[in-house]
């Protein structure tokens, strides 16, 4: 796992352990073979700079939303990334629709909140998705002809996991490579832009 703080601000129990926007890239030669692939329901095609929100769906059934992208407190400007119902659903927009190694997904408006991903290495293949106050997300964030939000600077996966956080138990999005395996007590998400 990869903290900006150390390991222990999250319970334990998780033994290693998802993100979003919603300009539609125009050029789709750098969005190609980003993402985890799995047909679902597009939105609208006029969704360029348009804000949207993130909802966590089910990888291996549409059929079941888990949640939808929330700032969860933790620390100082930081906050974890995590689930909430759809009335506290946070609302962001891509910085650059057009080029998304120069794209971050940044959450308010008067004061812009960063979603941030550190890059995963072998000795941390995952990580806990945060974002901060503040600050500028990382960069590489985009939402494919699918509507699902990506990073194109690694090839990762999304998942879900209910545990303690600083404040309490919450469901918190993660992310790993695609050769990492998903622990048993959280479940593979797509993170899907959703106008509003
Ligand atoms: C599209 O993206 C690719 C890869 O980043 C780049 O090589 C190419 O020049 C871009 N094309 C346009 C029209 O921006
Ligand atoms: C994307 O994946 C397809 C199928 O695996 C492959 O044929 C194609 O060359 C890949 N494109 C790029 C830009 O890597
Ligand atoms: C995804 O959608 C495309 C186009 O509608 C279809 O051809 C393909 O079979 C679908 N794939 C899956 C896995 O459902
Ligand atoms: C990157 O995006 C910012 C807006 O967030 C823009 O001002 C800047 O010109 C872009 N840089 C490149 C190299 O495209
Ligand atoms: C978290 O727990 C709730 C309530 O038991 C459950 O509905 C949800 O599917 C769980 N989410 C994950 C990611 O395990
Ligand atoms: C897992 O995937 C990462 C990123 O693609 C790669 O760097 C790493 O070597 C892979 N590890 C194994 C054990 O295959
Ligand atoms: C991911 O990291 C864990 C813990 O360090 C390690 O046990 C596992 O082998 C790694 N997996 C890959 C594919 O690198
Ligand atoms: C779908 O994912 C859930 C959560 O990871 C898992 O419990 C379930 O077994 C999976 N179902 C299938 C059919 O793979």
């Amino acid at each position: 796992m990869y903290f900006s703080r150390p390991i222990t601000a999250l319970a334990a129990g998780i033994s290693s352990v998802c993100a979003a926007v919603l300009p539609r890239q125009m050029n789709t030669t750098a969005v190609a073979n980003t993402t985890t692939s799995t047909n679902t329901t597009l939105p609208p095609l006029s969704l360029d700079s348009d804000p949207f929100i993130i909802r966590a769906r089910q990888l291996n059934d549409s059929s079941v939303t888990l949640g939808y992208m929330y700032a969860e407190y933790a620390y100082g400007a930081g906050y974890y990334a995590t689930l909430r119902p759809k009335d506290e659903a946070i609302v962001g927009h891509l910085t650059d629709t057009t080029n998304p190694s120069n794209s971050s997904l940044v959450f308010g408006d008067e004061y812009p909140q960063g979603f941030v991903l550190y890059p995963l290495l072998s000795y941390a293949n995952s990580s806990i998705a945060q974002i901060y106050s503040g600050q500028e997300g990382t960069k590489g964030l985009l939402v494919n002809e699918g509507g699902i939000v990506d990073w194109a600077t690694q090839r990762v996966s999304w998942f879900a996991c209910n545990q303690s956080l600083e404040y309490g138990p919450a469901t918190a999005i993660w992310y790993r490579w695609m050769n990492v395996t998903t622990p048993r007590n959280c479940v593979d998400v797509l993170l899907i832009a959703e106008p509003v």
